[in-house]
């Protein structure tokens, strides 16, 4: 069973992911990760405007080496969404995100086009979502416990950002796909989305 999640940054997506695929007993992978890798070796390049850079470190991304904790920085979600918006760079980590979607038992995968472009076929798909205000106020908590020095209007206003350039972009723009399932997080706990994550994704699997 492949089981696609997407939606905007900080919606709850991750937590949601990780959650289904340790109940399932399936492999996870987190594709905004490998979009946060190339930013950062493009950023430490001083090249993140550059596409040809942002390809090539696509291409020769260590996947086996991706330090979720390094990566998770406001910073870096920024250069993600930067390089995440050339086609390229898109193009270059297809055949990796495809031959993980395609292990035996199947998979979780969260991102923005996994539903529509990664795994068009996937048994499951959630589109998670939460208002601007409430996955700011959880991205500045998270940011903040990690130690870093971020006014809860500065994190609004990148996710605001985010989202438009997500959403704008020509390339694989943040969509809900037809047969996803939206559920909106805005108001529930973890647990409350667990619960309605695994009610959808039951229903998927009874064909209904
Ligand atoms: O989910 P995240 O915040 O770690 O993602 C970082 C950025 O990467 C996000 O702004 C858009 C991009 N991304 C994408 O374009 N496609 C994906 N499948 C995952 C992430």
């Amino acid at each position: 069973m492949v089981i696609a999640i997407d939606g905007p940054a900080a919606s709850g997506k991750g937590t949601l992911a990780r959650r289904l695929a340790a109940y399932y007993g399936l492999p996870h992978l987190d594709t905004g990760l490998l979009y946060r890798a190339v930013g950062a070796i493009v950023l430490a390049q001083g090249r993140l405007q550059d596409e040809a850079a942002a390809v090539e470190a696509a291409r020769t991304l260590d996947v086996a080496a991706l330090d979720p904790d390094t990566l998770r920085t406001a910073e870096l979600g920024e250069a993600a969404s930067v390089v995440a918006a050339r086609g390229g760079v898109r193009a270059a980590l297809l055949d990796l995100q495809h031959r993980f979607a395609a292990q035996p038992g199947g998979a979780v995968l969260d991102g923005r086009d996994i539903g529509t472009v990664i795994c068009p076929k996937a048994q499951a798909k959630l589109f998670v979502t939460a208002t601007p205000e409430v996955r700011a106020e959880r991205r500045h908590r998270e940011l903040i416990g990690r130690g870093e020095d971020i006014a809860y209007a500065a994190v609004l206003a990148d996710i605001r950002k985010r989202d438009e350039r997500d959403s704008a972009r020509a390339a694989a723009p943040l969509v809900q796909a037809d047969d996803a399932v939206l559920l909106d997080t805005s108001a529930l706990d973890i647990a409350q989305a667990f619960e309605a994550a695994l009610a959808i994704v039951e229903a998927r699997r009874r064909g209904s």
